[in-house]
Formats: C-alpha cells, structure tokens, sequence
C-alpha cells in the first residue's frame, strides 16, 4: 500500500510515502530547475573537442556558486564531483577526469543544484563535433522517448504508463532500455519515492496525484540493455560496449498534466540543438 502526504509534514528522509508539494514547492522547483537548464544550455558553447570533463565539472560547481547554488552530487554517497559525465557507451554516473573529449563522442551532462534546498536534476545529450548517424539517430530516439513519458504524466494513471510509454517507442526504433537505473521522486530530497521505471506496463506503478514531483530518465541503448558497473564503483557502461544516451527532466503533476521544471529557456534541450 502507498501513501501519499503533503510535502511539509513529511520528515526530511525517503520513508516510501509520497510527498505531494504545494505551490510554495512547485515555485521552488521552477527556480532550482531553471538554474540547472541555464547551466546546461551554457554548457552548449563549451563543449568541443580537446576539452576535459573536469574542464566541464569546474564550470558546473563555479556555476552553482555563482548563483548561490551547491551540486547535489557533491560528496553524495562518497562521489566528489558536481556532475556526471557520461560518454559514448557509459550509460551513467561517468566520473569527470582528465581525458579530452573527442570529435564523433556523444556525452551526457547530469547536473542537480540545491538552491533554496531545492533539488533541480536535469541531464542533457551533447555532441562532440560532427557525430555519426547512428549516435545522431540515438539522440533523437531518446529524446523522444523521454518527451513520451512526460506525456503520460497526468493524474489518476500510473507510473507504469510512463515506462510503459518509453519502451515500446523505444523497441520500436530497434533500441532497448535499460532496467536497473529509475526516475525517482525529487523535491526536498534528491533521491526519493517513488522510482519511475522506464519499462513496464501502464497498469503498474502508484497513482499519480497533483503535488507529485519526480524525474524522467530513460536510459537507451543501441544494443542490448545490459550494464555493468566498473571497479570505480560509479561508472555504467553497457556490456556490449554500443553506445547509450540519455536525457532527464523534473516535472510536477498538475491538476491536467505536468509542468517540466527543467526545460531550457534557449530552446537548446533537444538533439541537433546543441553543437
Ligand atoms: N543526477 C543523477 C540522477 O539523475 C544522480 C547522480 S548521483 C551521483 O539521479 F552520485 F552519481 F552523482
Ligand atoms: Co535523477
Ligand atoms: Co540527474
């Protein structure tokens, strides 16, 4: 059995209860998620070839600082950076370091701000230089399959219309998701209930009820779907080595729908935009 309670009564840790936020929650979340998607649209102009994740991490903390904003990330479960940043066939929570991107590379930027104690989680695509067909089709296929599960948000359905929503897209375009990564309630707390898969059937899942927030982060391969995490302990590259992408929003559940908190306000959180 789920439940669900508002927001302000709820104590500070992920108990599985719901929280359901009022307008004072959804304004927070509009500005911490809006400092996220103008970091991410800024980051647009940086990335190029020759230059360090680190390079992008600095900027990403210096960023937050800038604006009085602290990355979620940072010394969060033993992790040090204030971003993930995963390329080609990692699927997540790539480690910023040394190693200069090159052209043809597609890397994914995650980036969550604390403001206010608000948590605005939000992960874009972003090609290096001219990239292939393949890794251009990717991008698109799960840009699309994010914005499908938008779609399904609304109340009284379920969480699993969402995942449901995302893997059939998905399969059809001959591309698989994968399983052992989840969307998850977001606010107050950075991680929290309930998971949002990104596969399923529409009939699973919790009801979705106006106040909830939550992320949408499909994880796609061109492969198979399979991970494996190596020695780092963080990093999640597919088995078979094809390539993964990945795009996340926040969205609050409104009385007809969602509002996405994170969308870019240059328009640039789309594939092809970014360069
Ligand atoms: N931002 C990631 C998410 O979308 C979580 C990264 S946790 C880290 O949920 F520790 F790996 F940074
Ligand atoms: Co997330
Ligand atoms: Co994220």
């Amino acid at each position: 059995m789920v439940t669900y309670l508002d927001a302000d009564a709820a104590p500070l840790r992920n108990t599985g209860q719901i929280r359901l936020y009022n307008e004072e929650g959804f304004k927070g979340m509009r500005k911490a998620c809006q400092l996220t998607a103008r970091c991410l649209d800024a980051l647009a102009d940086i990335v190029e070839p020759g230059v360090t994740t680190e390079a992008l991490d600095r900027f990403i903390f210096e960023y937050g600082m800038d604006h009085g904003a602290i990355p979620a990330t940072l010394n969060y479960r033993g992790y040090t950076k204030s971003s993930c940043t995963s390329i080609n066939h990692v699927v997540c929570h790539g480690i910023p370091d040394a190693k200069p991107l090159k052209e043809g590379d597609i890397v994914n930027i995650d980036v969550t701000y604390v403001l206010d104690g608000w948590h605005g989680d939000s992960s874009r695509m972003y090609p290096v230089g001219r990239i292939k067909r393949a890794a251009e089709r990717l991008l698109e296929a799960t840009h699309e399959c994010l914005m499908r599960g938008v779609a399904a948000v609304k109340p009284g359905a379920r969480t699993g219309a969402i995942g449901a929503a995302i893997q059939s897209y998905a399969e059809n375009q001959r591309c698989s998701v994968v399983r052992d990564f989840c969307g998850h309630g977001v606010g107050r707390l950075f991680h929290d209930a309930p998971n949002i898969l990104h596969y399923g059937n529409a009939n699973e899942g919790v009801e979705m009820r106006p106040g909830m927030i939550f992320t949408i982060e499909p994880m796609i391969n061109l492969g198979r779907p399979h991970v494996k995490v190596l020695s780092d302990g963080w990093t999640a590259v597919t088995r078979d080595r094809s390539l993964s992408a990945q795009y996340e929003h926040s969205v609050g559940v409104t009385e007809n729908g969602c509002e996405i908190f994170t969308l870019s306000p240059g328009g640039l959180d789309r594939p092809g935009l970014a360069s």
